[in-house]
């Protein structure tokens, strides 16, 4: 398939650095569609370990090129950064595109972002902190600068010194300083001029190279459950990780992509606040965290853990049609002697069999369990689905009997040899 999409079914961190690498060999370009420095991806690659941000998990194979598309969110200064750190680790020869139309976020944006999280105290959500969401508010409230605006010397200087006057009003509700104009005017087109190669109408090239036959891949960033519209609202990020998005945040025609793989940890994980109906704690919640080293990539927080939730995955499938999935994370599995299964939820006394709308609801349910036999076997070797042990298979095919996937790639291990093909895709 020429135009592929990964797409995160649960709450993030399910493994998407690993998977767009792996398939990114096949790639001839790779397209981060939203988001921004909050997503954190690692990569092994070469047994170095590569925590990516903004930059797409194509960027470490120099045939790939790179796309950073318009329904993204840039913090010039840290994609810099970034784009250094790759040379520092020997990585010169990357191709990266930026598309025009992409947010730029400004340094008030990180401000405002941390400011709404102390004002909202114990209603917090819980954010990375980098500005995200109020960049997103901006774009939608058209206050944006977008990073083809800071190649334009005159047009930035009159936007920006409009957009100026509001964030800084915003800025002193919040009790902080104000931004000075020609200081963070200076420091825009410096910074404008360092992108400058890479800042292109990425939407334009796409087109291009769906003409031309190019294998494109779109690597998905967050979760489905984090989606702005279809997420756990407000406990959400602010734009929607759902493959259904990317034509819009791609700018390609809405039936370009062909096949969408979704990712799904056998556990489930969670960073920041918001309902987890079927959460872990105690012991067992510190071992599987543990063994999955669910430390975030960006903030470094413990990340919530949790049993598989299937009445999720079966929510997210009915948003976004997604038929196969890659199961992450199986060998992760193999410590304990029996595993649950979210198979449902109650509600208020009732069975229920759809995921609430309201965040109140959400809070109040409770995981309905399944429980299967367990494995204690080392998989992380494991390449063939047939040499697996018994009890993880059955555990697959129990997943792919309870949401109607197919589990199409297991993955036993963080490197790229650690995964285990049951259908071949791209
Ligand atoms: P924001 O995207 O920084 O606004 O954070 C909103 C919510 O999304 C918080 O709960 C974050 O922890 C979560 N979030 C954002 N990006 C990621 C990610 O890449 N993985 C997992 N959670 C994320």
């Amino acid at each position: 398939m020429p135009l592929l999409a990964i797409q995160g079914c649960q709450w993030g961190d399910e493994g998407k650095g690993k998977i767009t690498d792996y398939f990114a060999s096949k790639a001839d370009v790779v397209v981060r569609s939203q988001g921004g420095n909050n997503a954190g991806h690692s990569i092994v690659h070469h047994g170095k370990r590569f925590a990516l941000r903004s930059l797409p998990s194509g960027i470490l194979s120099s045939k790939v090129t790179n796309v950073i598309a318009n329904g993204c969110v840039v913090n010039p200064s840290s994609l810099l950064e970034e784009i250094k750190g790759l040379q520092e680790n020997g990585i010169k020869d990357f191709k990266l595109l930026i598309s025009s139309r992409a947010q730029i976020i400004m340094p008030y944006h990180i401000d405002l972002d941390k400011a709404k999280e102390i004002a909202l105290g114990n209603s917090k959500i819980g954010t990375t902190g980098r500005g995200i969401g109020p960049c997103y508010e901006d774009k939608a409230s058209r206050l944006g600068l977008r990073l083809g605006d800071l190649l334009e010397k005159d047009y930035l200087r009159e936007r920006l010194s409009e957009t100026l006057i509001i964030k800084n009003m915003q800025l002193k509700m919040y009790n902080l300083p104000p931004y000075d104009f020609e200081t963070l005017y200076q420091s825009l087109l410096e910074l404008g001029e360092k992108l400058r190669p890479y800042i292109t109408d990425t939407s334009y090239f796409l087109n291009k190279c769906i003409k031309e036959k190019k294998k494109i891949l779109f690597e998905g960033a967050q979760g489905g459950m984090l989606c702005l519209d279809h997420g756990t609202y407000p406990y959400v990020t602010s734009s929607s990780p759902l493959a259904t998005a990317i034509p819009l945040n791609a700018g390609i025609p809405f039936n370009a992509i062909d096949d969408v793989v979704g990712l799904v940890k056998a556990y489930t994980s969670r960073v920041g606040e918001g309902p987890f109906p079927s959460e872990l704690f105690g012991d067992i919640a510190t071992t599987l965290r543990d063994r999955g080293h669910e430390y975030g990539t960006v903030t470094k927080r413990p990340r919530r853990v949790g049993w598989l939730d299937t009445q999720e995955l079966k929510y997210i499938k009915s948003v976004t049609g997604i038929t196969h999935i890659a199961l992450m994370l199986l060998d992760v599995m193999s410590f304990t002697d029996k595993i649950n299964i979210c198979i449902g939820y109650e509600l208020d006394g009732k069975k229920i069999d759809y995921m609430p709308s309201t965040i109140s609801e959400c809070e109040r349910i409770k995981p309905i369990y399944e429980q299967v036999d367990s494995w204690k076997e080392d998989i992380s070797n494991v390449t063939r689905y047939e040499d697996l042990p018994i009890n993880a298979k059955k555990y697959i095919q129990e997943i792919e009997r309870l949401t109607g996937f197919e589990v199409c790639i297991i993955s036993v291990g963080p490197d790229k040899d650690q995964t285990i093909i049951r259908k071949e895709i791209f």
